[in-house]
């Protein structure tokens, strides 16, 4: 998104690195894991000492904020370990993660423990049976229990939801209600297609204007260059919602992201089939200096705004990293 008064030319400084710690996920949700995808699984994901070291390197390059993604993060048994080792590495401010909640509820006291303070869970429906088909398991109740659970030890808790025609559409409000009920931020995702057909997207896909329409009153919040969502007012301000719109609005305009994904590739941008592996320079005694090189050298392809047609191509999200 761009935030008003800012050139397009200016450098891109990168802050906010999304690691993958598995490709491995308990669910098959149809908009990450098309059924056309077969996942060939990383015989050999990072270990934990190879993503603190990673991180360290990170940190040294300016990355103050990471975000552990999947697959589901929450199926590496060392998970906690992993947050615990990175939390206090001088300039991270922030460790999040991003979960499908199915096993949140067990593990939030221990991850909150470990320092973990951000959690975004993913929710697309509130009715049974629509979770189990969008995501193949039977798992809503746990989810909304995980929800419970993170509100009583995180410090912010998001509630992702990618909207599809004809699955989960009608339960916008009903969605968006939620940040009215609970201290939440809701976020609303435009369809990517990643792994899907050009008409698979296209029968499926919802525009940010269309979400906007069907949260009905809202009014637009100014931009806290915090988040990819642009942010907007429910019902007179009592609560907040957000629309993230990979596909219909400036949305890569100033993304100071980069990713990891867990074979231990850097990508620089989820539309591009641009990345470069990691792993030897692990074994390099100048990692910082080596890993900085490679952020510059791929940052360098990050678009104002990466091209539709190169989204189609991409491969699905459970193996880059969500
Ligand atoms: N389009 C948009 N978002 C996606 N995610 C996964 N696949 C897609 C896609 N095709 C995001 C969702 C989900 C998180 C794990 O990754 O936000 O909640
Ligand atoms: Fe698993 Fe999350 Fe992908 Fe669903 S969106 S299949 S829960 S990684």
């Amino acid at each position: 998104m761009k935030p008003p008064g800012v050139s397009n030319s200016e450098a891109r400084e990168i802050k906010y690195l999304r690691l993958s710690i598995t490709d491995s996920c308990d669910m098959r949700c149809g908009y990450c894991v098309p059924h056309r995808t077969s996942i060939a699984h990383v015989a050999d994901p990072l270990s934990s000492e190879e993503i603190a070291l990673l991180v360290n390197a990170f940190a040294k390059n300016g990355v103050t904020k990471v975000r552990f993604t999947g697959g589901e993060p929450l199926q590496r048994p060392d998970v906690t370990g992993i947050i615990s080792s990175i939390v206090g590495i001088p300039g991270i401010e922030t460790v999040g993660l991003t979960t499908n909640g199915r096993y949140l509820k067990k593990l939030a006291a221990n991850l909150a423990g470990a320092g973990m303070r951000r959690v975004n869970i993913s929710l697309d429906s509130l009715d049974r049976k629509t979770f189990r088909l969008i995501t193949g398991c039977d798992a809503l109740n746990d989810v909304l229990d995980a929800i419970d659970a993170a509100l009583g030890v995180f410090e912010k808790v998001k509630i992702n939801t990618v909207v599809m025609r004809g699955i989960n559409d009608r339960e916008i409000p009903a969605i968006a209600s939620l940040a009215m009920s609970l201290p939440v931020e809701v976020r609303f995702i435009e369809l990517m297609p990643l792994g899907h057909s050009a008409s698979e997207w296209d029968m499926m896909f919802v525009s940010a204007s269309e979400i906007r329409r069907a949260l009905g009153n809202i009014e637009p919040l100014p931009y806290s260059g915090d988040s990819s969502a642009r942010m907007y007012s429910l019902n007179g301000g009592r609560s907040r919602v957000g629309i993230i719109s990979p596909m219909s609005e400036d949305f890569c305009y100033g993304c100071d992201r980069i990713r990891v994904t867990s074979s231990g590739k850097l990508r620089p941008c989820l539309r591009l089939p641009v990345e470069e592996d990691i792993r030897p320079l692990l074994r390099d005694t100048e990692l910082p200096a080596r890993l900085g090189e490679m952020i510059g050298r791929l940052s360098h392809h990050k678009l104002p705004q990466a091209s539709l047609e190169s989204a189609v191509q991409a491969e699905a999200m459970c193996s880059v990293g969500g």
